[in-house]
């Protein structure tokens, strides 16, 4: 039996009501085109342990891996991607923790079914610090991390640049929320991003040094 309740203390503090795999999978079904694209970007303002952000990260890994196990280099390329895609915010720091590490071992887990010795560190590390940068501990409502000092969140845009070079936009989250884009982050077509001027931009840089060079 899954538990969607950790304590009631919790509940009434929080209201901290985790979702049950079936209601996540029916509906994420209602999307289930976006959740099976790669690059699709999904936020989840209030992601608890990331039980939606999980199931989406699952569906994304199954087509990069259906797509693309036969190169080690373009399966690391599209999974790292897939992560970069995804989004969360929660104000209890032990979910935010929870949720990146559990994303990180569902990333590793299909890494090294597939790779096995031939797995690279570069890419864990990625992986690794994407999620430590795109989900975030802090308030949904007020916009502002929770570590001290507390400063307006921010997110960043990956956006792959000529195969493995991969471009990070930051924004402030409360901008793209301001304009009631929060269930069209950075679309695709670039209309939502033209609206918004990046707060910080980084030199495109290779997908595996990511984690080194960027801070
Ligand atoms: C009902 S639970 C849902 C968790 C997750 N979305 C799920 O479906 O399993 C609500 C979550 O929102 C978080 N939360 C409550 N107030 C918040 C706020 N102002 N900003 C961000 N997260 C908040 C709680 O810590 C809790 O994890």
């Amino acid at each position: 039996m899954e538990s969607q309740v950790i304590s009631k203390k919790r509940v009434a503090n929080h209201g901290e009501v985790l979702t049950g795999n079936r209601e996540v999978n029916a509906m994420l079904d209602l999307v289930k085109q976006e959740t099976e694209r790669i690059e699709s970007r999904f936020l989840e303002p209030a992601c608890g342990t990331g039980n939606f952000l999980a199931v989406i990260l699952e569906r994304k890994l199954a087509v990069v891996e259906k797509r693309y196990s036969k190169s080690q280099l373009d399966f690391e390329r599209y999974a790292v991607l897939a992560v970069s895609s995804i989004y969360g915010v929660d104000i209890q720091k032990d979910n935010v923790e929870h949720c990146r590490q559990r994303l990180f071992g569902i990333f590793d887990l299909v890494y090294l079914r597939l790779f096995k010795h031939k797995t690279n560190d570069d890419c864990r590390a990625a992986v690794r610090f994407i999620l430590e940068i795109n989900i975030v501990w802090g308030d949904a409502l007020d916009f502002k991390t929770k570590d001290e000092p507390r400063v307006p969140i921010r997110f960043s845009e990956w956006s792959p640049v000529n195969g493995s070079m991969l471009k990070r936009r930051d924004f402030m989250l409360s901008y793209l929320v301001e304009k009631q884009h929060q269930m069209l982050l950075f679309s695709d077509e670039g209309n939502v991003a033209d609206l918004n001027e990046p707060i910080r931009e980084y030199p495109p840089i290779h997908f595996l040094e990511i984690a080194h060079a960027q801070q």
